[in-house]
């Protein structure tokens, strides 16, 4: 179902003591709050089951930032999709640049971390987007339907209505370059008008698709006003409670 979210991703941020205390403040800005969106923190893996414990879960949902592409198993340091399911995590966000740039994640691998994560019954924060050569030479929406080609419009279409979009230009991630409103706008809506042509109107009208680069309180505004922009998945700005709420408060 269409949702409006806003969604953190604290990356590789925060000890445990630090990532409690910051779960724990804005579970206080946000206690009795009017919310005109969902929200989510993607914590590291080690601070889910205990951020879980710390929040209204009813409020702030809860997300893994990976998981495995093996089900259980001799797959030393890896964290499966059951078990982010048995902190009571909600979401896991797979895909990201970095997880593809750093960590070699393709789309045979991310395809099988879909899998797992639909079949433990957690939300796929699907993430997708163009570095900036291919913005330049203006390809950016092949692009990126490439790789949701590649990924998740291989899923059924009960499937695919269970995940959520997030399109993060690579260039925008971190640099303080938010893509314009129009460049957001327009990205998006091609998502959407290819996810309509993929599994029909309905669907696509349905999904939730997250805007994702350099986002903060003052661009969040605008960005989420537009008809194609249904939230943000945060990175920076969601690790002060302040900025976070203020992106919030945008909707
Ligand atoms: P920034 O908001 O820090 O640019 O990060 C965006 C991001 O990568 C969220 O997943």
């Amino acid at each position: 179902m269409r949702k409006n979210i806003v969604a953190g991703n604290w990356k590789m941020n925060k000890t445990l003591q630090e990532g409690l205390a910051l779960a724990t403040e804005l579970n206080e800005a946000l206690a009795g709050a009017k919310l005109n969106c969902d929200v989510v923190i993607g914590t590291p893996f080690i601070h889910l089951a205990s951020v879980v414990a710390a929040v209204d879960t009813k409020v702030i949902g809860v997300a893994a930032q990976n998981c495995a592409n093996k089900e259980s198993g001799a797959y030393t340091g890896e964290i499966s999709a059951s078990m982010v399911k048995s902190t009571g995590a909600e979401y896991v966000i797979l895909g990201h640049s970095e997880r593809r740039e750093y960590y070699g994640e393709t789309s045979a691998i991310l395809n099988e971390k879909v899998a797992l994560t639909l079949a433990n019954g957690l939300t796929p924060i699907y993430c997708c987007g163009e570095a900036l050569d291919v913005r330049n030479a203006n390809e950016q929406n092949a692009f990126v339907k490439n790789q949701l080609d590649e990924t998740v419009f291989n899923l059924s279409a009960d499937d695919f209505k269970k995940i959520v979009i997030a399109y993060e230009p690579i260039w925008a991630i971190g640099t303080g370059v938010t893509a314009s409103t129009e460049q957001a706008q327009d990205t998006l809506a091609f998502i959407r008008s290819a996810i309509a042509a993929k599994f029909g109107q309905e669907i696509a009208d349905g999904t939730s698709i997250l805007y994702g680069g350099s986002c903060n309180a003052k661009n969040a505004p605008e960005l989420f006003a537009q008809p194609d922009i249904d939230g943000g998945l945060i990175g920076g700005a969601s690790l002060k409670v302040a900025d976070f709420k203020a992106i919030i408060d945008a909707f």
